[in-house]
């Protein structure tokens, strides 16, 4: 029977390389925001499964909020455009906001809605990926907590997904590229 580990070319990141790499970022968040509460963004779907490893193991309170957002024309030619699917529940002025990526590619995705959330008047506001791409930058976004800066792969799984699939590997893989070029 064919398994999805069967279309990944190679692991990059571990279970164990990823759960010490997100304490390292709890480290720094803990350290930044002590006596303060955390208003964390995450932005579905692909950043549903660090966020929640993530916020365990931050110690000051968390309150949690989604985004969904898709890019127009994602792939072949990207227009700059975003769409918000899904927006927040509640508002955000004067709180202290973390938006929470899986990965910053072009940077599209981010700088928009970093604009929108901007225009809320938060307290404060920061952005954490566990994946940056510089190599594929497009527009310019500060990343203030980063896990790894990755080549220019086709990265699936911890959330990551090709075509939705492939999200729930406990891993990070380069996908083999006879998966997406048929
Ligand atoms: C992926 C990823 C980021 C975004 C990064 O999401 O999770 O949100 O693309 O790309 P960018 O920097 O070029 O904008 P996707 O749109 O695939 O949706 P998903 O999270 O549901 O997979
Ligand atoms: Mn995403
Ligand atoms: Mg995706």
């Amino acid at each position: 029977m064919k398994t999805m580990q069967d279309d990944i070319q190679s692991v990059l990141y571990t279970e164990e390389q990823l759960k010490e790499c997100v304490q390292k970022i709890a480290d720094k968040i803990n350290k930044d925001y002590e006596g303060k509460e955390i208003y964390a963004i995450g932005i579905l779907k692909g950043a549903m499964i660090f966020y929640a490893d993530l916020v365990r193991a931050i110690n000051v309170p968390v309150a949690f909020d989604f985004m969904a957002a898709s890019s127009y024309g994602k792939g072949a030619s990207s227009s700059g455009e975003v769409k918000i699917l899904k927006d927040l529940d509640f508002s955000i002025e004067g709180k202290h906001v973390i938006v929470i990526e899986d990965i910053v590619d072009s940077g599209l995705t981010l700088s928009y809605l970093l604009r929108v959330l901007q225009s809320r008047h938060p307290a404060s506001i920061k952005l954490c990926a566990l994946l940056n791409k510089p190599e594929r930058r497009e527009v310019d976004v500060k990343v203030d907590y980063v896990g790894y800066d990755v080549p220019n792969e086709f990265l699936v799984g911890y959330g990551l997904d090709y075509a939705s699939k492939y999200r729930n590997l406990p891993y990070i893989g380069i996908l083999k590229p006879e998966v997406y070029t048929k």
